[in-house]
């Protein structure tokens, strides 16, 4: 496709179900955000689409479990996603709801016309049905034993311990969730849309047309649902939450949720048209528009068989990629929900972007590490180190280290304006380093309108490098102190900083689709507009006019310390052992929640030194919501220890109490304060309490 007229990008409408996790947002929003951000900067005519996906069973289904209505679910979660994704800095032109009636009413539209044009199939099942709560029940609401592994918990659709996917039918044992009673089968009708008949035109399309220009990893799974037969797919379903089936001889039933969904992109394209008194039929049916769906790997075949097929025969146009990320793993497992396995994009944002005053560049060092691992070709992992690691040794020693030596440098050696740049003192380093600056601009672009996004953000750090290590050839901090002897040099200062600047407001440019927030700060830095951030300006070294006076530096990112991620790990740790502990007990409430280790022998037990402490003062750690920071007397000496119990105790509470503590434990920093011990707790019920003798005792007695 040559330059498209205008393009047309969607993210998966998320459910509206539950709080979503950074592997949904490394997934899809990110990279479509950071394509769009880049396509905005080239001036295209672009509209981002996105919403809350607020029918299917995982709706009801939530609702039961926080003992409350469909509607209050989706009233509760759609807003948090929204801010959720706003605070991130992914900028949706519209977040709509496949709630709304206009959404409804387009789907309803959208399947009428596939009726009446015959492209539609009825059929006659048998489904199961409950008759004590007098429903048909949807595949979620079947439990039974798994044919594959014996899990006596699966669900109709898929078995949460083995991972297979299932049929109802194929449950031994079934059992429904509505009542706990065995199902019936009943007769049902529903309308089907034919696959069957498209087998030619997706395999032309999609495996011929596209065989260049799609991931591989798409590509295969098209091609396997292809080769594996195409069956008539169900759209409509017996439940009583979604959008209607607008027909008469259709008392409760609904449209399929993956039939209306993806509709909710044309709904949300609507109403982003009566927002903004924009026409959005050509979004949807100019060819000379470019559609593309960012996705995670999950719902590949919805996106490239499924709705191409409906598009087509309700006349709009098609995708031209669906760039689907693999999935993001979390230290070393599969991120998951149920087990509470995750980091949500909340958590993140409280911890580290609402705790801090204009945190938002936290929200950029997120946004800098998914996309660095982003699973655009294989699975990845996000570990904390790994996050620690990049924002500590990339944003901060290469990217920020670079911007803010460049500014100080300036401030100090150049009267804080920029310096005039003097061809005659120019050596072949700084035309490499120009040279470079258009190479990368260059490069970006091309990485980007691949879709290659860990690639482009590699280019652009690897730019930072490079004006480091120019800098650090030039020494402009030495040149300056011959200056009085030989006043020419002068002028090879104010290349190397002139040099250095324009490097500066390039990276601006170049870093904005990725960390848009950062992007900000540098334009506030150099008293420039946010237009500079063009893209046609990029490459260039006519950014900052000679003479221009530029502010003071600010730190664009900040170190991250050990203990922050320590405490990040905890309470991933912490989260999935509960979770655990609860589905055990519910599951088996017979068994006591008692973890027991392996065997010891006495030698393992005696290496460890316990003795009385006496807390004598203690005080809450700074940003830090469940330390505290301890004096232990030990009766030979004082110590600090740093405890994580401040959501259980008041420091004015435990002044004065006895405590049992490990004293040889290896010192450990927390927010920067060195904890030399361990205090030890008891846990009941989620209530902490110390282990201490049964009277004051000196302090420093041993305990064994
Ligand atoms: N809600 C689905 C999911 O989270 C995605 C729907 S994408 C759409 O997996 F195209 F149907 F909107
Ligand atoms: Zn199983």
């Amino acid at each position: 496709m040559n330059q498209p007229k205008r393009y047309l990008i969607t993210a998966a409408l998320p459910y509206a179900n539950g709080q979503k996790h950074i592997g949904h947002l490394a997934g899809a929003y990110l990279p479509a955000d950071i394509y769009v951000r880049y396509l905005k900067a080239q001036k295209r005519d672009v509209v981002f689409v996105c919403g809350s996906d607020e029918h299917g069973t995982a709706i009801p289904i939530q609702a039961t479990k926080e003992g409350t209505t469909p509607r209050a679910i989706i009233d509760k979660y759609h807003p948090l996603m929204e801010q959720n994704f706003k605070d991130l800095g992914i900028a949706f032109d519209i977040y709509h709801r496949t709630s709304d009636p206009l959404h409804h009413e387009t789907a309803q539209a959208f399947f009428t016309q596939l009726n009446n044009q015959g492209d539609l199939e009825i059929k006659e099942s048998e489904q199961y049905f409950d008759e004590e709560a007098n429903s048909f029940l949807a595949d979620r609401y079947i439990k039974g034993t798994c044919p594959n592994c014996g899990f006596d918990s699966a669900y109709g659709d898929q078995c949460e311990r083995c991972g297979k996917s299932l049929s109802p039918d194929e449950l031994i044992n079934p059992v429904s969730t509505l009542s706990g009673k065995t199902p019936v089968k009943k007769n049902t009708r529903h309308w089907y849309l034919p696959l069957n008949r498209h087998e030619d035109f997706l395999r032309n399309w999609i495996l011929k047309d596209h065989a260049q220009d799609w991931r591989s990893t798409v590509l295969g799974q098209c091609k396997s649902w292809i080769d594996g037969g195409l069956q008539p797919r169900a759209v409509t379903r017996d439940l009583d939450w979604g959008v209607k089936v607008p027909l008469p001889d259709a008392a409760g039933k609904v449209l399929y949720v993956w039939f209306d969904a993806p509709i909710g992109y044309i709904s949300a394209t609507k109403q982003w048209s009566l927002n903004t008194g924009k026409d959005w039929k050509p979004y949807w049916e100019d060819k000379d528009t470019k559609l593309v769906h960012f996705i995670g790997k999950d719902n590949i075949v919805f996106h490239c068989i499924i709705f191409p097929v409906m598009l087509k025969l309700h006349g709009n146009i098609l995708p031209e990629n669906v760039p689907a990320n693999e999935f993001m793993n979390l230290e070393g497992d599969k991120m998951s929900t149920s087990r509470n396995w995750k980091l949500d994009m909340q958590d993140y944002i409280t911890d580290f972007i609402q705790k801090e005053n204009g945190g938002s560049q936290m929200a950029d060092v997120l946004r800098y590490y998914l996309t660095q691992i982003a699973p655009e070709t294989k699975d990845s992992e996000f570990t904390w180190k790994g996050f620690q690691d990049a924002n500590n040794s990339e944003l901060v020693s290469i990217f920020g280290n670079f911007v803010n030596r460049t500014f100080v440098l300036m401030h100090k050696l150049c009267q804080g304006k920029v310096p005039a740049y003097h061809t005659a003192v120019a050596d072949e380093l700084d035309t490499e380093v120009i040279a470079q600056i258009k190479q990368t601009a260059e490069k970006v672009s091309q990485l980007l309108e691949e879709y290659r996004f860990r690639e482009a953000l590699f280019e652009v750090i690897n730019l930072a490098r490079t004006g480091n290590q120019y800098m650090q050839k030039k020494e402009p901090w030495i040149l300056v102190k011959s200056l009085t002897e030989k006043p020419e040099l002068q002028k090879q200062i104010d290349n190397c900083l002139h040099i250095c600047l324009q490097l500066t407001a390039n990276l601006a440019i170049l870093i904005h689709p990725f960390l848009p927030f950062t992007a900000a700060k540098m334009c506030h830095m150099m008293k420039v507009v946010d237009k500079m951030l063009d893209w046609e300006n990029a490459g260039s070294m006519k950014l900052l006019s000679t003479g221009y006076t530029l502010r003071a530096p600010e730190l664009l990112f900040r170190k991250i310390e050990d203990s922050e991620i320590m405490e990040q790990i905890e309470k991933l740790n912490a989260a999935s052992l509960k979770k655990e502990e609860g589905s055990q007990s519910a599951a088996a409430a017979e068994q006591p929640a008692i973890t027991v280790k392996p065997e010891i022998v006495f030698d393992d037990f005696a290496k460890i030194d316990l003795k009385v402490g006496k807390i004598v003062a203690a005080e809450k750690v700074e940003k830090a919501d469940k330390l505290l920071k301890l004096s232990v007397d030990l009766g030979f000496e004082t110590r600090t220890i740093v405890s994580g119990i401040a959501m259980h105790f008041k420091p004015e509470d435990i002044v004065g109490k006895q405590v049992t503590v490990v004293t040889n434990l290896a010192p450990r920093k927390m927010r920067g304060i060195e904890s030399n011990g361990m205090i030890l707790m008891a846990e009941d019920n989620g209530k902490l309490h110390f282990i201490n003798p049964e009277t004051d005792i000196n302090p420093g007695s041993g305990v064994s």
